[in-house]
């Protein structure tokens, strides 16, 4: 019976040595990437590369970045650049991670990695020849809660796993977001809020033995609803995304000795719940919440250089890879093709 929950072992991000980061892409995320950074840890923010001039030139002012280059080669070329944060849509990590590699930097590349497993084996092929860190942004991966819930996995506390589930759905129209519902950028639920229930999935479980899917394409071809249910030996995860709706954003792992429940929004630090039948505990997601646990990725990347580590323990470029294969299998299954993605992964041979 558990008693009690292990303490995170993430460290807190101000501890990481600093790096100088290049943002390849200052939009959304980068502006909540930045924010997040310079409140909670020494990395510095030194470059900024746009195609727009006004863009990087209101970014370098708001955020205090003194260099600014209206290009990305010219980023990637700059000397005072150790690591690239690419934040860009996801049809265009694949070519703009490479640039940054082929250039010597490490890069945290935005969540999806890249549009499938065959363009991510691309840049973890190259990242590996180049020794550089090359590393899938999903933040989640790295908060002090998902410490506590792999610790908990280890230890074996919540028996057999048998059941996973997990759900990520907003209501986002086209007029609010164009790179979402268009194919050309790798738009669609799955790519972009499904890849968290997968990623989800992919820790508890591992890499599932069956997928299937079924969804819902837009006119224009892009996936605006999902369901996927992922077997992994006896376990089994069932998966839902939406461009359409606002779901609970919750996920829950169900094992024979208990239950973890990880309120909304999961993917974000929250103060997990493990449940016995007789107790229920919960773990401290830390002090810094919401948006700002973006810092946590920089930060593990900045240690992983300092030790001279070039692939993550906490998300080996091989997983993200495997994550990649699940979504091609299910896009395949349900029909989703991004105008001009390297070719993705093979079919699976089916499973007897
Ligand atoms: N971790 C999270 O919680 C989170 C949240 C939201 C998004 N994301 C991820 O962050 C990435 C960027 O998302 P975002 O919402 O920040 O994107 P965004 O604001 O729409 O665009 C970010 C940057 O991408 C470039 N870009 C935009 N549209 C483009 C186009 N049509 N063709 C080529 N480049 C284009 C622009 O760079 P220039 O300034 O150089 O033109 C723009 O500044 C995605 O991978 C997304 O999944 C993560």
């Amino acid at each position: 019976m558990i008693t009690s929950l292990p303490v995170s072992r993430v460290p807190d991000p101000s501890l990481a040595p600093p790096l100088r980061w290049g943002i390849l892409g200052p939009g959304g995320i980068a502006h909540a990437f930045a924010r997040s950074v310079q409140k909670h840890s020494r990395q510095q923010l030194v470059a900024v590369g746009s195609r727009s001039p006004e863009r990087a030139e209101a970014f370098a002012a708001e955020f205090e970045i003194p260099r600014v280059h209206t290009s990305y080669e010219s980023l990637v070329a700059d000397p005072q650049v150790d690591v690239v944060y690419v934040a860009t849509p996801h049809s265009h990590h694949h070519a703009q991670a490479l640039l940054a590699i082929a250039a010597g930097k490490h890069v945290l590349v935005e969540k999806a990695f890249t549009r499938n497993a065959t363009e991510a084996r691309e840049v973890a092929d190259a990242a590996t020849a180049a020794g550089v860190v090359a590393l899938e942004a999903m933040w989640t991966r790295f908060l002090p809660g998902t410490d506590v819930l792999r610790q908990l996995l280890t230890d074996g506390a919540l028996g057999e796993v048998v059941s996973v589930t997990a759900d990520f759905g907003l209501r986002i129209p086209p007029e609010d977001a164009v790179r979402l519902h268009d194919p050309a950028l790798a738009g669609g639920a799955l790519l972009d809020l499904g890849i968290y229930p997968v990623s989800f999935a992919s820790l508890v479980l591992g890499p599932p033995e069956q997928v299937t899917a079924t969804g819902q394409l837009t006119a224009a071809g892009i996936d605006e609803h999902v369901r996927a249910v992922l077997r992994a030996g006896a376990a089994e995860a069932v998966l839902t995304t939406s461009l359409t709706a606002r779901t609970h954003t919750t996920a829950q792992v169900i094992g024979t000795l208990a239950r973890v429940d990880l309120p909304a929004d999961f993917y974000t630090p929250v103060p997990l719940r493990v449940s016995t039948g007789h107790t229920t505990l919960t773990a401290d997601p830390g002090r810094i919440l919401g948006h700002e646990g973006l810092v946590y990725p920089a930060a593990h990347l900045a240690q992983l250089v300092a030790d001279g580590t070039t692939d993550s323990p906490l998300l080996p470029l091989e997983e993200t890879i495997g994550i990649l294969t699940t979504t091609d299998e299910i896009r395949r299954q349900i029909g989703v093709v991004y105008p001009g993605e390297v070719t993705p992964s093979p079919a699976p041979a089916p499973t007897p």
